[in-house]
């Protein structure tokens, strides 16, 4: 019942268009109710009745010609289109808002969620989900309802010209329900399968179309074909489950209401043998039964599309109900200036909770200092990284920005402050321009040349097609490497934070490109607080404090002069990286030397 409770408010935004549109179903569906009664009229009190001359017959006649005829011109087909018109409006409405919350969640949801769910699966909840809550909410809104009143009234109605017949017909209908009922709970559940399942294979089709380059690298399509071949005979198990069920349930249904019309007539027919029933009353009563077959059939078809409904409200709330961890406290401090220093104190953190990833790592960083953290891959230097921007947080220690716990500022304040380049740089699709303005939504040509420029992107830039309007391809496809790293460094630029981290960001460019970033690097003012994390040495030697990190704990920490004295792990690090440039460059001089003799 629950997801109900939660669609409610979508619903009750819209109260004033459904209740438009149902008084629109309402005349839409009562009119031609009224026909069989007019129907019994004529045969009772017009056609049957000895004391009316022939040109009062033909005189009634012709004015209720005239009043059906006005009924249903002035009146029905207005009232046809308030109904569909604001249905489909309230159910649009709907759509919408419930397709904005959704974005909205995916903007507040936790980075782990990412790491976790495929962005294929949570796709299915914009598209596959909500169309079927639209499906739900025409059923349920535009017709049920109003199929319910119509049953209601033709029962009603039928209580008038016969009270023994309508019972009879009630039950038989019950009985329909009541098979239509015990089914649907089965339906729910293999229908709830059906749609989990859905959407898991979209997120394996969205992932595979995304490595579909790679697929054809390793020349892996055949296996990927077999994969959804699996994927899609399991969908079919439950496809096929839901069908069948689907199909039992409407075949019986409709077999009873082709019978309910039946025994009617043979038991009217007794009523009207006995003289307990006019035949006017008969015609009419028959009629009645016949517009009783279009709701029930109507209903009964409705359960699938109610059900599959259900089953997405279900998932889209849970997926609205997903738990954030990391979010804002009541209050939270906005962080103004960054004015003093950042503080690890005694920080351990985990992503899962069989392998502590940082354990009691402790830190200061002082405002307008360049700091970088060496050390073998998978130390934990990136969860360093992703600590701070509150990407995740701590299990246990404490991060303080200016004496204050993180968790405190306002998320949009503490991330305004940093901006971060890593290896693998996500951009959009859009043109170079678009993507650098996502860092800055109003900067200027002049801002975003003098940031492309000391990201040594700018040349580059204007010698593509349409330069800075170029599109750039799902994740940046069309420029390489080095080039995204620079379109990124730009966008970091061109925010002017005053944190910067870079996480390799540097990696993908060559020795020349590296040095002249680096030197705009470091030509930045002294006012910016820099985070380095850089496999190569050579581009961090600079920074005043280096810290050493293995196994997620800080073992060495200093200058590049004082770590080298240490004649420890960075000193290690340090010679080992020394001798395989030396030997790089052996190597390349012999081939040089080979190819001169
Ligand atoms: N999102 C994640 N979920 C689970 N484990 C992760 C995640 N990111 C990184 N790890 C693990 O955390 C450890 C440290 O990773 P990381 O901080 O990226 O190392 P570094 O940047 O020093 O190379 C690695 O063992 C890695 O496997
Ligand atoms: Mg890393």
């Amino acid at each position: 019942m629950s997801e109900y409770r939660l669609f409610f408010p979508y619903v009750k935004e819209q109260l004033k268009l459904y209740i438009f549109g149902f008084i629109g179903s309402l005349f839409r569906f009562l009119i031609p109710l009224s026909v069989p009664l007019i129907i019994k009229y004529i045969f009772d009190h017009l056609l049957q009745n000895k004391g009316l001359s022939y040109s009062d017959k033909i005189e009634e006649l012709l004015s209720i010609a005239v009043i059906m005829l006005v009924i249903f011109l002035l009146l029905r087909a207005p009232m046809e289109y308030a109904r569909q018109y604001f249905m489909h409006k309230a159910n649009n409405n709907i759509i919408k808002s419930l397709r904005i919350d959704a974005f909205k969640k995916v903007h507040s949801l936790d980075a782990k969620y990412f790491t976790e769910n495929k962005s294929g699966e949570i796709g299915t909840r914009f598209f596959d989900d909500i169309e079927k809550i639209r499906g739900f909410m025409t059923a349920a809104f535009s017709n049920i309802w109003i199929e319910i009143v119509v049953l209601v009234c033709v029962i009603g109605v039928m209580l008038t010209l016969n009270i023994q017949l309508t019972v009879l017909a009630v039950l038989l209908v019950g009985f329909q329900f009541l098979i239509a009922h015990l089914l649907s709970r089965r339906l729910k559940d293999s229908t709830r399968n059906m749609m989990n399942f859905r959407s898991v294979l979209s997120g394996f089709i969205f992932e595979k179309i995304q490595g579909a380059i790679i697929a054809k690298l390793f020349s892996s399509e055949k296996r990927d074909q077999k994969d959804l071949h699996r994927h899609l005979d399991a969908y079919e198990v439950l496809t096929e489950k839901n069908s069948r069920i689907n199909a039992i349930m409407l075949s019986s249904v409709n077999v009873l209401s082709d019978l309910t019309p039946f025994v009617i007539v043979l038991v009217a027919s007794l009523f009207v043998i006995e003289g307990r029933l006019t035949l006017g009353s008969l015609i009419a009563f028959f009629a009645y039964v016949d517009k009783m077959r279009s709701p029930v059939a109507a209903l009964v078809q409705a359960i699938p599309t109610i059900t599959e409904g259900r089953v997405a409200l279900k998932r889209i709330f849970d997926f609205f109900n997903t738990p954030q961890t990391i979010k804002e406290q009541e209050n939270p401090v906005e962080l103004k200036n960054f004015s003093k220093e950042i503080k690890f104190q005694k920080v351990s953190f985990s992503y899962n909770k069989d392998k502590k990833i940082l354990n009691n790592v402790s830190f200061t960083l002082e405002k307008g200092k360049t700091y970088a953290f060496v050390g073998e891959s998978g130390g934990g230097k990136s969860t360093i990284l992703q600590l701070l921007t509150r990407m995740y947080d701590t299990n246990s220690g404490e991060i303080l920005i200016d004496g204050v716990n993180i968790k405190e500022y306002s998320l949009l304040s503490l991330r305004n402050h940093m901006g971060i380049v890593t290896q693998d740089n996500f951009l959009y699709s859009s043109s170079v321009k678009e993507n650098l303005l996502t860092a800055k939504f109003d900067a200027t040509d002049f801002e975003i040349i003098s940031a492309t420029q000391k990201a040594f992107a700018h040349d580059f830039i204007s010698m593509l097609p349409k330069g800075y309007e170029t599109e750039i391809g799902e994740r940046g496809v069309k420029l390489s490497g080095g080039q995204k790293q620079r379109v990124s460094l730009a966008r970091v630029f061109l925010k002017n934070p005053s944190i910067i981290i870079l996480d390799e960001a540097t990696s993908a460019l060559d020795n020349e490109s590296e040095k002249l970033v680096q030197s705009s690097i470091n030509s930045l003012d002294n006012e910016k607080t820099i985070i380095m994390i850089a496999h190569r040495l050579t581009t961090i030697l600079h920074a005043d404090t280096i810290f050493v990190v293995k196994n997620g704990e800080i073992i060495e920490s200093g200058n590049h002069q004082s770590l080298l004295s240490l004649n420890g792990y960075y000193k290690e690090l340090y010679t080992k990286q020394a001798e395989q440039n030396e030997a790089d460059k052996q190597t390349n001089e012999n081939v040089r030397s080979r190819k001169i003799s």
